[in-house]
């Protein structure tokens, strides 16, 4: 049932506000000032390193919660594909947690990681959808995500809520560790409490992201551009509008740029710019402003206050609510998925269906 969307991936993108309140509220204490982990034991006082393993967008949102563990908790993290992982048969020390995100619980490779480090990790953690899984089944602790059935192939509210599930992981790593100021932590919860609304007013930019899709359907080749928790974010930016659009795009750290891929701008290349007004705001710009003096195409995602010192120029601007830092990759995931969704749309791909994709991927 589609409830009135044209696609499940649609009616998925929409769902959003709902599910991730709904994740909030599983793991929020009672007062509101704290994490808890509903029917689990565990302490990150003694934790020395966390390792998080998975593949495709489960494993960015795996990079997004590194900087999220590191800068909030103070863990050393490691991120790993699954696929690489697995054979390259890494040492894990003791004080080692790891910890694997999947959706559907059942890729074979996340699966075969896990039973890597059966034995070897101090605990093993799962961040799933799917509660009856192979995965949440064999971890010491499964963590859901609540973002009920996804039909769409290429996943959207799943990565939202698993970034909603790990951020809230990682305050409860924070707190557990003395590592955030109690007043900081409870600002972070009631900001992610009220989220919802937030999100809701971030999909009324859908109409503006249509007519700029339209026009992205005629690229061959777009890139996309973050700097800190954007970067991952760029990275399923890019991944998505391959996905279903089927039109080649990569996702470059904006530091990356003039070392190399800069020579791939020239005005047939949109660049897609994640930047919202924080403290790598100004070193965004000026990565942007290498792009336009190159004739490219910029597509800035910003604020308002973005908007205002960086819209200078810029080929398209689409200005969303302005959010906590922290919180930022849950909001700017929305107009990466339907910049994705109306690319595909105006090229008339099948969108629930991408070509040569399965949801599940039990084989390697
Ligand atoms: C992208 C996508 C895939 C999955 C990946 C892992 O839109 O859906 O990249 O994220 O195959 O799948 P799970 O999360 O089920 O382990």
């Amino acid at each position: 049932d589609k409830a009135g969307h044209k696609h499940f991936m649609a009616k998925e993108i929409a769902e959003q506000p709902t599910v991730i309140g709904e994740a909030v509220r599983h793991y929020l204490t009672q007062d509101g000032t704290g994490v808890k982990l509903p029917g689990a034991d565990l302490d990150f006082t003694k934790v020395d390193r966390l390792t998080m393993v998975a593949c495709g967008t489960a494993f960015y949102a795996c990079l997004t919660a590194k900087y999220w563990f590191e800068q909030l908790a103070g863990i050393p993290v490691e991120v790993d594909i699954a696929s690489e992982f697995r054979y390259r048969e890494p040492p894990i020390s003791k004080g080692t947690v790891a910890l694997f995100v999947s959706q559907s619980g059942e890729t074979a490779d996340t699966l075969a990681a896990l039973r890597y480090c059966e034995g070897k990790a101090d605990k093993i953690l799962s961040v799933v959808n799917v509660a009856e899984s192979s995965i949440a089944r064999e971890s010491d602790i499964a963590l859901p995500i609540l973002a009920g059935t996804e039909i769409g192939v290429a996943s959207t509210k799943a990565f939202t809520c698993q970034l909603t599930v790990l951020l809230m992981l990682a305050l409860k790593a924070a707190q557990d560790r003395g590592a955030i100021k109690a007043t900081k932590c409870t600002d972070l919860l009631s900001k992610l409490r009220a989220l919802p609304s937030v999100l809701n007013e971030t999909l009324d930019c859908e109409s503006q992201l249509e007519d700029t899709a339209r026009k992205l359907a005629e690229a061959k080749d777009i890139l996309f551009l973050g700097r800190g928790l954007m970067y991952p974010l760029a990275l399923e930016g890019a991944l998505k509008l391959k996905e279903i659009s089927y039109i080649h795009a990569e996702a470059y750290a904006s530091g990356e740029l003039k070392h190399g891929p800069i020579a791939l701008i020239d005005k047939h290349v949109p660049v897609v710019v994640l930047a919202p007004k924080d403290a790598l705001f100004e070193k965004s710009i000026s990565n942007m402003q290498e792009v336009m003096a190159r004739n490219g195409k910029v597509l800035l995602i910003t604020d308002k206050p973005g908007a205002k010192e960086g819209g200078d120029g810029v080929w398209q601007t689409v200005v969303l609510p302005e959010i906590d830092p922290v919180l930022s990759p849950i909001l700017y995931a929305i107009p990466a998925q339907l910049l994705a969704y109306h690319t595909a749309v105006a090229k008339g791909t099948d969108v629930d269906q991408p070509r040569n994709l399965a949801k599940s991927v039990t084989v390697e």
